[in-house]
């Protein structure tokens, strides 16, 4: 018979002050490789099986509750007001606790890096018989300021926090990371019995442990390495956490045949997507919603958002491909080249300094140096519609809305402001003059003067 799917809810803790950051943003909307702490511990727990969500955050966060809601819409909210303490924070969401899971995750949104696999692992420490509370620990390179896993044998016995410290546990290193799994079953009573008789007259989480040792139920200590537990209070850690993160992103890109001349000047985002056999020159930078092709080269100082790249094409050095650019396979874009919102068809061709905005750009077509599609009025914008196999000459003008039949010829520097039919020449600007000897003349008037 298989074993009956145990049922989970998160409980994501995210009404600190953050006062550190310096921020007029709450600091949970920080972001790491693209998307917000909070984004992250949100997206960890869904992945460790967490059916149910709730959100624990300071009154006033709207823009938080936002942010929540987007990623997560059946994310349900509490508001702790005031803040007394991290068990305090967990009872907000009495309603949901209430609800009867086997398993309650509490996270921390400040605690961006914990793997889904550590969060299903520390469920698994709930598993035994008689097991209230399995929680995160970790070896500290530097003690001070966490709370102490007290241990004996393999039974965790209480946690003490670092101000609370009595005789000899201050050279304990194995620290306690704030996250933890409680069995739902016993999880109010237990929640309900923590008092706040501490050095910080708070209401700990971490007294669960002991709370649990006086009604003979047992808690455990499930390890995970200190760079996962990486908690953010200022710019510094957050700085630290995304060079975590970073490597973490780089390694799985290699592993899945990326190469990068050197990966610790390339940033990407954490949906990056790339193919086989691509070959990123340094500094180059991914923001999010990118997704590579196989066999793409992107030479250095390149800027990529939000956009599709097709395979065996040649993206850069120096290009800027913005939100929308979606590019077929073996398109060429060189230097000083920008593309918005626009279409390019296989093997079109903007090698130098040219900006392609609003626009579908035909199979084959050649866009010239210094072409600009005019889209923007300062009110609207408009598009531009280029054909298959189109010549457009260097220095040209499209003024949108216009469209471009196929094999057109658009001659150099013309201000192209009507459409023009496939296979025809079209020439906006104005004709050359020639004077003989004019210059001879006025160097010689000059020069008597
Ligand atoms: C906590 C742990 C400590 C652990 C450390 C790891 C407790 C009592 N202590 O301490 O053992 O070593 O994390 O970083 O749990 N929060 C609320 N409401 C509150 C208080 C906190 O939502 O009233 C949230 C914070 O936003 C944060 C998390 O809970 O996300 C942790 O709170 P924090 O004050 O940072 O706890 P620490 O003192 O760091
Ligand atoms: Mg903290």
């Amino acid at each position: 018979m298989k074993a009956q799917k145990r049922t989970c809810l998160a409980i994501v803790l995210a009404a600190g002050e953050g006062k550190r950051m310096r921020s007029a943003r709450p600091k949970v909307l920080h972001e790491l490789a693209g998307r917000s702490l909070l984004a992250h511990v949100l997206t960890a727990v869904a992945a460790a099986g967490a059916e149910r969500v709730a959100l624990v955050v300071a009154p006033g966060h709207e823009a938080v509750v936002k942010e929540a809601k987007a990623l997560a819409p059946d994310v349900e909210i509490f508001v702790q007001s005031p803040a007394l303490g991290t068990a305090h924070a967990v009872l907000a969401a009495k309603a949901a606790i209430a609800g009867g899971y086997d398993d309650i995750l509490v996270a921390f949104a400040d605690t961006p890096l914990v793997r889904p696999e550590t969060f299903a692992r520390l469920r698994t420490g709930l598993e035994s018989p008689g097991r209230a509370v399995a929680a995160l620990g970790f070896l500290a390179s530097d003690p001070r300021g966490y709370g102490r896993l007290i241990q004996e044998g393999e039974t965790l016995v209480a946690i003490r926090e670092d101000r609370d410290l009595r005789d000899g546990e201050a050279d304990i290193f194995f620290c306690n990371a704030g996250l933890m799994a409680i069995a739902g079953a016993t999880a109010l009573p237990l929640l309900e019995s923590i008092d706040r008789a501490n050095a910080q007259g708070e209401y700990y989480l971490t007294d669960i442990v002991a709370a649990a040792r006086r009604r003979q139920l047992s808690a455990v200590a499930i390890d995970a390495p200190e760079e996962e537990v990486l908690g953010i209070n200022d710019r510094l850690q957050l700085a630290a956490a995304e060079a975590v993160l970073q490597t973490r992103l780089k390694a799985a890109a290699m592993r899945n045949g990326v190469t990068f001349v050197d990966p610790s000047r390339v940033t990407l985002s954490y949906d990056t997507q790339f193919g086989r056999d691509v070959l990123v020159e340094p500094d180059v930078f991914f923001g999010p919603g990118v997704t590579i092709g196989d066999g793409v080269t992107i030479r250095a100082f390149s800027h990529l958002v939000g956009a599709a790249v097709g395979p065996r094409s040649i993206i850069g050095p120096f290009a800027r491909l913005r939100p929308g650019a979606s590019l077929a396979e073996e398109v060429h874009i060189g230097n000083f080249v920008e593309v918005k919102a626009s279409t390019l068809g296989p093997g079109v061709k903007a090698n130098h300094l040219a900006y392609i905005g609003d626009a579908s750009i035909g199979a084959k077509t050649n866009v010239g140096a210094g072409v600009i599609t005019c889209n923007y009025d300062g009110f609207a914008k408009f598009r531009t519609d280029v054909g298959e196999g189109v010549f457009i000459g260097v220095n040209s003008a499209l003024v949108a809305p216009v469209k471009i039949g196929d094999g057109a010829y658009i001659g150099t520097g013309s201000v192209i402001t009507q459409d023009v039919a496939p296979d025809a020449l079209a020439l906006a600007r104005s004709r050359q003059v020639e004077k003989p000897s004019w210059a001879k003349d006025f160097r010689a008037k000059h020069q008597k003067t």
